[in-house]
């Protein structure tokens, strides 16, 4: 008997990794396949390294040079009777909407800290973010086998960063540098590892009794006990309602290169992060799991490898059950759409998918006329809400450097524009001339010269612009605000009109002087720090 889409989502578990880079989400990642017993880590790791380091795409070449990965994908693995999908967010060492996008089709994110770093600065928003949009968080504090900060301070610093409660389910014995195991707060449990050469196979772990555990340990052991008082007398216990509430954040201590941890952690995955549950559509009505086929596109990726000449779009399922073939509904068009090439995507390689549930993601080939937020359905119509999109701080003219690739230029900016690389705003004067490129994080420009350069064949300079700030306007307040200093007046591809400032101070003046004006917020801004 075929499974019913409810059941199947049950099983379920859609979750992505944040961190700053460097922090080991790929060594977790790598660790987590382990645990899933779909990779002996040995060749496992190996490959997936050698992969990461030998690729000779131009795409991975982008990738290699600033240390990111910016192809977005999913790993499905079994895990205890459950199946885990875990997206993989662009490594930007900035805020880039791209990250945001994946975490829209995930039902929580693992956030990894290194233990002698804690909260970089770069990743803060991102974070502050997931916090805001009530994305519930994992914390795993990494590298705990080298020396590192107080596990207290880091708590701290979550709290006071992020505004998170972080309430450890695990505490390690011996400080960051001499780690010996963690005492599960549950229960009151000791686990000791044991190292294996880099972390190769899973670690061996012993369950120690407390007696036995004070006599060997000794003042690690002690050190542990009284930390763990003290967290006792603050209640920063594990608390599910608070967690799905994104308030507070289950916090876990290890080492992903020597496996310390990553069980629990991934237990927690298992144990903590909901199933998919019914998906609301735009006006707030539930679409029940067993309801027909339903997803959304949460991104659009062209040109990812180019022996692969293609644009993939991602589809988180929301409900039914997804079988290859299917001919699916493109809800903004009513078009049909047939599902023939449907794959799950890792890095460079591609499988065949040919059934997938609530919560899966399925890579849709040649998805031309498919667009972030998009919905897809079958049988009865539903539209998504919107992917909130965020108010660009960044602002840079963008001009081909020779004239004789005009053309490539204007189709690469058309491209980087629907696949939300980066905004693209055109004075209506200038038209294609020389577009200004909007971005949330610097690091979207890099990767939008990349591209124009060495898939569009179109070389292009930027010259970044003093502007910070943007407001929505509507043409009659555009005809006043022209004439003003300090103001330019741009407009998105969707035809929204856009006033472009260089401070805040401008803006309020502006507000004072001339309520008559529309200056509205872009939907997400001010929500984001
Ligand atoms: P990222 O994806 O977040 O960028 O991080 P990645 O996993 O690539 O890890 C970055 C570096 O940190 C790697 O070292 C990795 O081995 C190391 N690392 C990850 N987790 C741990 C941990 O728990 N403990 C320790 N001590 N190191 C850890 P590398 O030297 O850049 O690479 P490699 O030569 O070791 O592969």
């Amino acid at each position: 008997m075929t499974p019913t889409p409810a059941a199947e989502a049950a099983r379920r578990r859609t979750f992505a990794i944040i961190s700053h880079p460097d922090a080991g989400k790929t060594t977790l990642t790598e660790k987590f396949l382990l645990y899933g017993g779909a990779l002996t880590a040995e060749a496992g790791a190996v490959k997936a390294r050698a992969g990461r380091r030998a690729a000779t795409s131009d795409w991975m070449e982008l990738e290699r040079q600033r240390g990111i990965s910016i192809t977005s994908t999913v790993l499905q693995f079994p895990y205890r009777d459950h199946v885990v999908n875990l997206l993989d967010t662009p490594g930007h060492r900035d805020f880039s909407e791209d990250t945001y996008r994946v975490l829209a089709a995930a039902d929580a994110a693992v956030m990894v800290l290194d233990a002698a770093k804690g909260i970089e600065p770069q990743t803060l928003k991102l974070f502050d973010v997931c916090r805001q949009r009530g994305l519930p968080l994992l914390t795993f504090v990494n590298k705990w086998d080298r020396p590192g900060r107080d596990p207290l301070e880091l708590l701290d610093e979550i709290e006071q960063q992020i505004g998170l409660v972080a309430t450890p389910v695990t505490w390690p014995v011996g400080i960051a540098g001499d780690f010996r195991g963690v005492i599960d707060r549950r229960d009151g449990r000791y686990t000791r590892f044991t190292r294996v050469s880099r972390g190769a196979t899973e670690a061996p772990e012993e369950l120690v009794e407390a007696e036995r555990a004070a006599g060997e340990e000794g003042e690690a052991w002690d050190r542990a006990r009284e930390e763990l008082e003290l967290l006792d007398s603050v209640a920063a216990d594990l608390d599910p309602k608070t967690f799905l509430a994104a308030e507070s954040t289950p916090t876990f201590f290890g080492s992903a290169l020597t496996n310390f941890g990553v069980r629990k952690l991934l237990d927690a995955v298992v144990d903590l992060v909901p199933a998919p549950g019914p998906r609301l559509d735009a006006d707030g009505t539930p679409r029940p799991l067993d309801a027909p086929f339903s997803g959304f596109v949460f991104k659009v990726q062209a040109n990812m490898d180019p022996s692969h000449r293609d644009r993939i779009a991602f589809v988180r399922v929301c409900s039914g059950r997804f079988e290859r073939g299917m001919v699916v509904t493109h809800g903004p068009t009513g078009k049909p759409f047939a599902t023939k090439y449907a794959h799950q995507v890792f890095g460079q390689e591609r499988e065949t998918i040919d059934e997938a549930y609530p919560g899966d993601v399925v890579g849709l080939v040649n998805a031309t006329e498919v667009r972030v937020g998009d919905s897809l359905f079958l049988d009865e119509p539903v539209t998504f809400p919107a992917i909130p999109s965020f108010a660009p701080e960044h602002f840079s003219v963008a001009r081909v450097r020779d004239t004789g690739r005009f053309k490539q230029f204007r189709r690469g900016i058309a491209q980087l524009d629907e696949e939300g690389v980066v905004q693209v705003l055109r004075d209506p004067d200038l038209g294609d001339q020389e577009p200004v490129l909007a971005a949330v994080g610097p690091m979207q420009f890099d990767v939008a010269l990349h591209r124009l350069e060495h898939e569009f064949g179109a070389p292009a300079e930027l010259s970044p612009t003093s502007f910070r700030l943007v407001r929505r306007t509507d043409r009659s307040s555009a005809d006043s605000l022209r004439g003003m200093r300090g103001v330019r007046i741009l407009e998105r591809a969707d035809g929204t009109l856009l006033a472009l400032f260089e401070s805040q101070y401008w803006v309020e003046r502006l507000e004072q002087e001339h309520p008559e004006l529309l200056l509205e917020r872009l939907v997400a801004e001010g929500s984001v720090g």
